[in-house]
This record gives structure tokens, C-alpha cells and sequence, in this order.
């Protein structure tokens, strides 16, 4: 490392250039949305990367420029089509915030993304950090980005004593952010903080002996910095039970899309109901027979969801009205076949359900 950049005037704290000397050498250079500065992949990537590990964004990165090469093509896609190849990622108000997003550029800036963090962030699903990233990335900006990793490195080597659930405190670092930008180089010091935060600065096993800002370190120097951040407020979680309708009738099953807000917003699934009981209650007079599968719970932010599966096949010999009769009193919906419901956007629950259990399920073909 160079002296006389550790000393620089625009780097008092011994922060920034060492940083970005790191990355240049140590950093990760060959992650596919490093390879441009086009602002739809960078920041597609950056949504696809909000709350996902990077290995598994590369192979869903890839898919989607395949499908929407272009923020038009994204824009003119239905937002079943846009669901479907989010299915997987989670967290789906990402899609269509996504979604929004593209078709807001079209018809707000003319097909071109802007290139200032300030306007970047009046459009869907792009805060502040976000904003932030693509306009460092893209246009050179030289802006703070705050995720939580770049809270977690930002904090330990500040050892910010404030406790980060009270708004004002969260605004403070995001101006000691600021304060730590370089002159120069900001394409480098923002991946090279993403880089650190993912590799280095770990929740609970801190690398510090791999750190290239470790001498500056304050809250190394206290002797524990995974103490930062601090943050008080703890999630409460809840629980929820429900079941689900797995109508099966020939080799077909019904998925009704659910509602627009909500967990799995947008998305199909299986008829959902309250209990087990509602469910025998609205079938109550159904032709076939039922079979429960093992229930499961599905793990989501705030939430422990336990799912009951209910397979109900319908007889070989029923009537088309009969069915028409007997679906129409579930939320509106379609039969599709196994492979249409795995090629739509399904959650990932519903998809390992079915990948795991159908062919128990479904009879064989003919
Ligand atoms: N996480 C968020 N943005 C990222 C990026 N550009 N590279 C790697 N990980 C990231």
C-alpha cells in the first residue's frame, strides 16, 4: 500500500484508499454485471441482489437478459411473464416494483435510465442505496451507499455507538458515509465496500486479519467489533397456519393468481384456506377423495407459515359443468397441467411441492 495515498488529505481516516486498493487486487472483478456500465443490467442486478446471496442471482441474472434484453422489452412483457422468472428469488414485491420500474422509464424518461442518484431514486423499488450503487457504478456519482453489509463494515470501523432502529441515528451514518467518500476512484470504493462486507467484515466471524482498513479500525481496536452494528428493535415473528386445495382433475390442477397485496403478491398458487376445517367444510358435498400430504412451514421475514396440503382428486367421470359448478366457488382461477404450473409465477413452496409430491399425486399418463 501506498504511503502516500494512506495520508492523502481526502482520506484522513485511513479508510477509503486503502479500501480501494483492495478491491483493485483482492476485490471480485468477474461477477457478470461488473462487465458494463449499462444501467439496466447494473441495476437489475442490484434489485436481483437486495436480499440474495450472489450465487444464486448469477444463473436468474442471466435468464432474464436473455428474455428482456432491454428495459423496452421489460416494459412490454405482461407481469405474469416478469413473476414467472422471479419465481424462486422471493421476496416478489422486488418483481413487480421491477416491473413498474421499467415501464415508469419508458414512459417518464423517454427509454433511458437516468444518471443521478437524486432522480434514480423517484422511481419503484430504487431507494436511496440502491440509487446510490447504479449511479456510482454507471455515471460515476461519487454518493454514499448504505446497505446493511456497508452498515455492518461502516459501523465496526467507526465502532457507531448509535443504535441504528432510531431514524436519526441511521441519517447520522449515512452523513459519516458521506464524509468517508474518495475523491477519486468511487466505481472501486463502493464495490470495493460491497466486497469487503461480503468476504471480510462477516456478521460473526469478522476476517480482520485479511482487512485492508483493519489498522483504522475502531471497533477492532476495542477488541469486538462484531458488537456493531447495534440495533435494538428486535423483529417480533408471528405464525400462521393455513391449507391448501390441490385440485387434481385429470392430469390437470387449479391455480388461482393471489391477490395484489400481501405475502406472494401477484403470484398462483393453490387455493388457500383459513384451516383444514374451512377447507372439508366448502367440500363438504365434493365428488372424489381427499388426501392430506405433510404440511410444511415456509420461513418468510416475519413469519413461520405452516402449510397444509390438501390433495382432492376429482373422478375420472365427472361433468364439465360439475367442475365449473364446484370451481367456481374457489377464487378465480385455471386448470393448467404440471409443466404449465412450474413455467408460471408460483413461489418457490408451491414449486418444490408439486416437483416433490405429483407424481404420487397425478395419475400416469396414458
Ligand atoms: N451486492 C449488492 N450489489 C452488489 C454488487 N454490485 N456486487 C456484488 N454484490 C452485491
Amino acid at each position: 500500500m501506498s504511503a502516500a495515498l494512506v495520508g492523502s488529505p481526502s482520506d484522513s481516516s485511513g479508510f477509503a484508499q486503502p479500501l480501494i486498493e483492495w478491491q483493485r487486487t483482492h476485490g471480485r472483478h468477474a461477477l457478470p454485471w461488473q462487465q458494463t456500465t449499462d444501467p439496466y443490467r447494473v441495476w437489475l442486478s442490484e434489485i436481483m441482489l437486495q436480499q440474495t446471496q450472489v450465487a444464486t442471482v448469477l444463473g436468474y441474472y442471466e435468464r432474464f437478459l436473455t428474455r428482456f434484453p432491454d428495459v423496452a422489452a421489460l416494459a412490454a412483457a405482461p407481469q405474469d411473464d416478469v413473476l414467472a422468472l422471479w419465481s424462486g428469488l422471493g421476496y416478489y414485491s422486488r418483481a413487480r416494483n421491477l416491473h413498474a420500474c421499467a415501464r415508469a422509464v419508458m414512459s417518464e424518461f423517454g427509454g433511458e435510465f437516468p444518471r443521478t442518484s437524486a432522480q434514480l431514486q423517484t422511481l419503484p423499488g430504487i431507494g436511496r442505496s440502491t440509487a446510490a450503487a447504479i449511479a456510482a457504478f454507471c455515471f460515476g456519482e461519487r454518493v454514499a451507499i448504505l446497505d446493511g453489509n456497508v452498515k455492518r463494515v461502516l459501523t465496526r470501523f467507526l465502532a457507531f455507538e448509535a443504535d441504528l432502529a432510531v431514524a436519526a441515528n441511521e441519517r447520522v451514518l449515512w452523513a459519516r458515509a458521506t464524509e468517508l467518500l474518495p475523491e477519486s476512484g468511487i466505481e472501486s470504493y463502493t464495490q470495493g465496500l460491497m466486497d469487503l462486507g461480503a468476504t471480510v467484515c462477516l456478521a460473526r466471524s469478522p476476517q480482520c486479519l485479511l482487512c485492508p482498513v483493519q489498522p483504522g479500525c475502531q471497533g477492532r481496536r476495542e477488541g469486538r467489533p462484531e458488537r456493531f452494528p447495534i440495533k435494538t428493535r428486535k423483529l417480533k415473528r408471528g405464525v400462521r397456519e393455513n391449507a391448501w386445495l390441490w385440485l387434481v382433475w385429470d392430469d390437470m390442477l387449479w391455480l388461482c393468481q393471489r391477490p395484489e397485496t400481501g405475502i406472494w403478491a401477484g403470484l398462483w398458487s393453490f387455493p388457500e384456506f383459513e384451516s383444514i376445517e374451512a377447507l372439508w367444510t366448502q367440500a363438504d358435498r365434493w365428488p372424489g377423495e381427499a388426501t392430506q400430504l405433510e404440511p410444511f412451514t415456509h420461513v418468510l421475514t416475519h413469519l413461520d407459515w405452516t402449510l397444509h396440503p390438501v390433495v382432492w382428486r376429482l373422478p375420472a367421470q365427472v361433468t364439465a359443468k360439475r367442475v365449473e359448478a364446484l370451481t367456481g366457488t374457489l377464487p378465480q382461477g385455471r386448470w393448467v397441467t404440471v409443466d404449465e404450473a412450474l413455467a408460471m409465477g408460483v413461489p418457490a413452496a408451491l414449486r418444490k411441492l408439486v416437483l416433490r409430491s405429483h407424481a404420487a399425486v397425478l395419475p400416469p399418463a396414458a
